[in-house]
């Protein structure tokens, strides 16, 4: 229940520092309905439109999700990923909404992850809760309903791998989620894929795998052990793994940590300063290359262009971790800024759809590198990039206006 409830917590404190719901984007694909019957409006509509009523825009809210395969000797983040989806009914102007429909996810191929982390065995000693095999930390399976909220849907907490269930060694870090949408008789409405981001690639062991102890983890701790006096090592060989946001503050995981210490991200990012600057080395990660949006592969931006300061500006202590990220607003015109106050990810704009809705999250800005990345704006206006063709949701082409006017 504690980690419920530090969940919302933090879920309170990103709708305090943001001024406003969680909502997630996702990509999705249109059930092609009868050409013949629409033949009127075809001029209008957009090729692979087809005369559907309804569009349904899904996303993940990160550009990437870490989580461990192995929980026996430390945790840094638990498996977590965010799927959103906004639908749209089509018309003269266009209506989100939420009711009178549900909205199903699901990973096709990918149905099971007990086994392909072991998070499952520890996650009762790490956190103090006993979801079942599969089920996440907010009740998600690999497959089931959305929640509605306001304005869009969610699912939270989805405990993904990135190990397909045919392919239990060869990682696929870009998987696609797809999304349904159906009317309360069971009847579908709409249908769309976008990744669902995820990677175990941290590379701590690129440094941490001196020949004792061989397991890295364990080395991790004891590095600490020897130089903060914590006994962590020794607890975790007794079967009691360590969760660094118990001392060290993490608003992510709505753990607020000891107040005298640094938080995680600040302890993390200070102590290796001096040992690279290379977020790979960390962060997913040489194979994986998180970063894949259209700012990276066609205008040569790296990490510290938009995370101006790097590891020394991490670490900090005055920044609120997850909070004071860089923003669009910081290079773009206020037009195509972030809502005041608001991160990315939380942001909306034309029509009262999330950023994410038409950009895709951060770090996989459309176009992205990553093909699954494109499918959903490939499927619904013809060619990747943000979701610009008006008729799209517009029944017909508006005269005026647009996303960014
Ligand atoms: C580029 C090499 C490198 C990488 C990658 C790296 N570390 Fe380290 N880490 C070090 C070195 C070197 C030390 C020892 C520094 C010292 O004792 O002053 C260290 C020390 C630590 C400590 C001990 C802190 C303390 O109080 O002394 C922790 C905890 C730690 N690393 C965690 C991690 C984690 C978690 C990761 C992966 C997410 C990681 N490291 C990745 C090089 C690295
Ligand atoms: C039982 C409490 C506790 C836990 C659990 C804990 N730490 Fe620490 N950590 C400390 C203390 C105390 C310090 C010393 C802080 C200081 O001197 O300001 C520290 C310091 C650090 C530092 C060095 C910061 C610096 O700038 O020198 C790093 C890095 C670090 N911790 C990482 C981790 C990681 C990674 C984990 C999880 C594997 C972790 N800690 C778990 C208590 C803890
Ligand atoms: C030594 C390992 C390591 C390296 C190198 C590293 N990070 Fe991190 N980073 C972490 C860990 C561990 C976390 C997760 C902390 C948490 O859960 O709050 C993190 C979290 C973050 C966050 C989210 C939390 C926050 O502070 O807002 C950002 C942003 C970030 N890193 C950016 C970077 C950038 C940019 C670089 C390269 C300049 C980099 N990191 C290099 C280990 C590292
Ligand atoms: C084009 C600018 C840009 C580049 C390049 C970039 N980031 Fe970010 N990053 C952002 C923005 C903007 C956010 C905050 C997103 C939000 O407000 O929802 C962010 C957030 C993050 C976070 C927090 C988790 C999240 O997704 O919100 C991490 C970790 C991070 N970046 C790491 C990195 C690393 C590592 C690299 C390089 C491999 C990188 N970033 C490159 C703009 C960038
Ligand atoms: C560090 C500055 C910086 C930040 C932060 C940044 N951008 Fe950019 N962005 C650029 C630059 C430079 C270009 C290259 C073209 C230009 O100047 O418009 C670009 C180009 C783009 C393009 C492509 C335009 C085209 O011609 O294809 C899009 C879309 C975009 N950015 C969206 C975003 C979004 C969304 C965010 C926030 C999540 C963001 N950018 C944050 C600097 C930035
Ligand atoms: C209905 C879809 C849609 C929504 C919602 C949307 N955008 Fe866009 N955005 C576009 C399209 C299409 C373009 C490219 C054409 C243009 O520049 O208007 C674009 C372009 C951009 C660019 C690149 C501008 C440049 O300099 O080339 C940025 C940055 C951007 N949007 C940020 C945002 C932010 C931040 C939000 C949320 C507050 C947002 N967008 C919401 C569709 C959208
Ligand atoms: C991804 C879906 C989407 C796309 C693409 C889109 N719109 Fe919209 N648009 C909406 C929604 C939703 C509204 C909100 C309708 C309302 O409730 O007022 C809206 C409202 C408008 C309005 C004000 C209401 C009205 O219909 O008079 C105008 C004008 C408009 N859009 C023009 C455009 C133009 C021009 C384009 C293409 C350049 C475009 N839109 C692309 C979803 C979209």
């Amino acid at each position: 229940m504690r980690v419920l409830s530090y969940l919302t917590k933090l879920n309170w404190l990103i709708f305090m520092l943001a001024g406003i719901g969680l909502v997630l984007l996702s990509l999705v694909a249109i059930k092609p309905f009868p050409t013949e019957a629409f033949a009127g409006n075809k001029v209008y509509l957009p090729v692979v439109q087809n005369g559907n009523p309804y569009v349904v825009l899904g996303w993940n809210d990160l550009g990437m999700h870490c989580y461990d395969r192995d929980y026996s000797t430390l945790m840094v983040l638990p498996p977590y990923n965010n799927l959103y989806a906004q639908v749209i009914k089509r018309g003269d102007p266009p209506q989100v909404i939420t009711t009178g429909i549900t909205v199903e996810y699901s990973v096709p191929g990918n149905t099971y992850s007990a086994g392909k982390t072991n998070f499952w065995d520890y996650v009762f000693k790490l956190l103090g809760v006993n979801p079942a095999p599969n089920i996440g930390l907010t009740g998600k399976g690999l497959a089931g309903l959305m929640d509605p909220s306001s304005d869009h849907f969610v699912a939270q907490g989805i405990p993904v791998t990135e190990f397909p269930d045919n392919a239990l060694t060869t990682p696929n870090y870009f998987q696609l989620a797809h999304f349904i949408v159906k009317d309360l008789a069971g009847n579908v409405l709409a249908q769309t894929d976008a990744t669902i981001p995820v990677s175990s690639e941290m590379r701590c062991d690129k440094c941490h795998n001196t020949p004792s102890p061989t397991n890295y983890r364990m080395n991790i701790l004891q590095k600490h052990d020897e130089d903060q006096g914590t006994v962590m090592s020794l607890q975790a060989a007794a079967g009691n793994p360590a969760v660094c946001s118990r001392c060290h503050a993490d608003p992510v995981l709505g753990m607020p940590g000891n107040p005298n210490l640094p938080s995680l991200s600040a302890a993390v990012h200070g102590l290796h300063a001096e040992q690279t600057t290379d977020c790979y080395s960390c962060h997913p990660g040489p194979v994986t290359r998180c970063l894949r949006d259209v700012m990276s592969t066609q205008f040569g931006l790296t990490c510290v262009n938009c995370h101006v300061g790097g590891m020394t500006a991490l670490a900090n202590q005055n920044r609120t971790p997850w909070v004071d990220l860089p923003r669009c607003g910081n290079c773009h015109p206020a037009a195509f800024s972030e809502n005041p106050g608001t991160l990315y990810k939380l942001s909306k704009g034309h029509g009262g759809l999330f950023c994410e809705s038409c950009h895709n999250s951060t770090h996989a800005i459309t176009t992205s590198r990553e093909a699954n990345d494109n499918v959903q704006a490939i499927t619904l206006q013809g060619y990747a990039g943000p979701i610009g063709k008006c008729t799209v949701c517009h029944l017909t082409q508006p005269t005026s206006g647009g996303p960014h006017q």
